[in-house]
């Protein structure tokens, strides 16, 4: 399977970002893990701290990839823009989150891109991300 992750604003900053909240891992150092995990499936990510190059990343692989990762960080609270473009395209995407946002501040308890999404992970730190591939993986 073709699996891509992507990662919206400020998640470039992994493991020196608020390490009480998202860990002390960089992204990079858990992709590789996954990657080891994963050998029979080829897995991508990309990270933007723009709304605009992750909308584009959702077209560029959202009709040929098996599945979508999607952590778009606080865009997540905010963006009709990339849920429509989830809506748009036809590989299923599955919303990811670090941290469990539904025992942080009341802003980061709604998600725009939720409903479009096949589903929703939060709460289980870097391993939410693995917990979406061993869906694509096992549906
Ligand atoms: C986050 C939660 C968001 O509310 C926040 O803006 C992030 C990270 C998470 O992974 O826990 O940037 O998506």
């Amino acid at each position: 399977m073709k699996i891509q992750i992507i990662n919206g604003p400020n998640l470039n900053l992994l493991g020196v970002r608020e390490k009480s909240i998202y860990g002390d891992a960089s992204f990079e150092t858990y992709f590789a893990t996954l990657q080891e995990r994963y050998p029979q499936h080829t897995l991508s990510y990309f990270q933007s701290n723009k709304e605009g190059e992750l909308i584009d990343k959702l077209h560029a692989v959202g009709f040929e990839f098996d599945g979508i990762v999607i952590n778009a960080g606080a865009y997540t609270h905010t963006s009709i823009a990339i849920a429509d473009a989830i809506s748009a395209i036809t590989t299923p995407v599955i919303e990811v989150h670090i941290s469990n946002v539904y025992k942080r501040e009341p802003f980061r308890h709604k998600s725009m891109l939720a409903a479009s999404c096949r589903g929703v992970i939060a709460g289980f730190g870097m391993d939410s991300y693995r917990l979406a591939i061993e869906n694509f993986v096992i549906a």
